[in-house]
């Protein structure tokens, strides 16, 4: 264990998480008519179709299967009766397809923004350091999986970056958990608290807002041209 070791994994996460929740609360307080995704939709609509929900599905699934690898620990899963066999399965299979799905999302996302000089017009410097630290932290979170877990010769994550993660929590963080680990999953976490405390000065901030209603009927940011004509 190095001071280096002690800067990444207790100082560097504690750092974010302050401007995570500080930076939240000064910008619910000063800048709420700027508490929005900014949708340029109606710059360019098509690619932001694609990009846009495939990026968002495979987050979303992404989300999920941290909860279930990181979250939630070894003993709790199987107590419900999820065998390390089957967790190891749901890993691979639903973790590489949520893995994939959200990459590719990404990528149409990424080529919208340079391709379209409307859209490159309305993208500024914090625009550009969160989609670089989307594609360094997603690209290397699929890097893991596929890598390491899927193809590769796997890695017990769950005894070791899991621990450490929810320690940060219970104000009980263990370093050597996260210095012993394989540089791929290093990075990728390093690189996740980068982006967590940037996220309250980015179009980030609109994950808060909720439209629950979504999940219950068609998505309304793309209803069909002809919708309106119909009715
Ligand atoms: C410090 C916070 C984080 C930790 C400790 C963490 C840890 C991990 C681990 C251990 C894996 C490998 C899962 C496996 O092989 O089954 C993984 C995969 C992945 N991570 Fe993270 N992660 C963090 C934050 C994030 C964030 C913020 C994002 C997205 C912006 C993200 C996106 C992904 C993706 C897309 C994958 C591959 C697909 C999947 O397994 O679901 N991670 N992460």
């Amino acid at each position: 264990m190095t001071i280096w070791d002690t800067f990444l994994w207790v100082v560097l996460p504690y750092a974010a998480l302050v401007l995570f929740v500080a930076g939240h609360v000064w910008r619910y307080r000063h800048d709420q008519f700027g508490w929005t995704s900014r949708s340029t939709q109606l710059l360019e609509g098509r690619w932001l179709a694609w990009g846009s929900n495939l990026f968002h599905y495979g987050a979303l699934a992404a989300i999920a299967g941290h909860v279930l690898g990181i979250l939630v620990p070894n003993w709790l899963t199987s107590a419900v009766g999820i065998s390390e066999f089957t967790y190891h399965f749901i890993s691979a299979i639903p973790g590489s397809i949520a893995g994939v799905v959200c990459v590719a999302g990404l990528v149409i996302l990424i080529v919208r923004r340079a391709a379209f000089v409307r859209v490159r017009r309305t993208t500024d410097a914090v625009d550009v350091a969160v989609y670089t630290l989307l594609a360094i932290v997603i690209g290397l979170g699929i890097g893991e999986t596929l890598a390491v877990n899927a193809f590769g010769p796997g890695y017990d994550y769950r005894s070791t970056v899991a621990i450490w993660f929810r320690g940060l929590f219970w104000l009980h963080p263990e370093p050597q958990l996260m210095a012993g680990a394989p540089l791929v999953y290093q990075l990728h976490a390093a690189s996740a608290w980068a982006l967590y405390a940037l996220w309250p000065f980015s179009r980030l901030v609109h994950v808060w807002s909720l439209p629950w209603q979504y999940l219950g009927r068609p998505y309304i940011l793309y209803r069909s041209r002809y919708a309106a004509a119909r009715r």
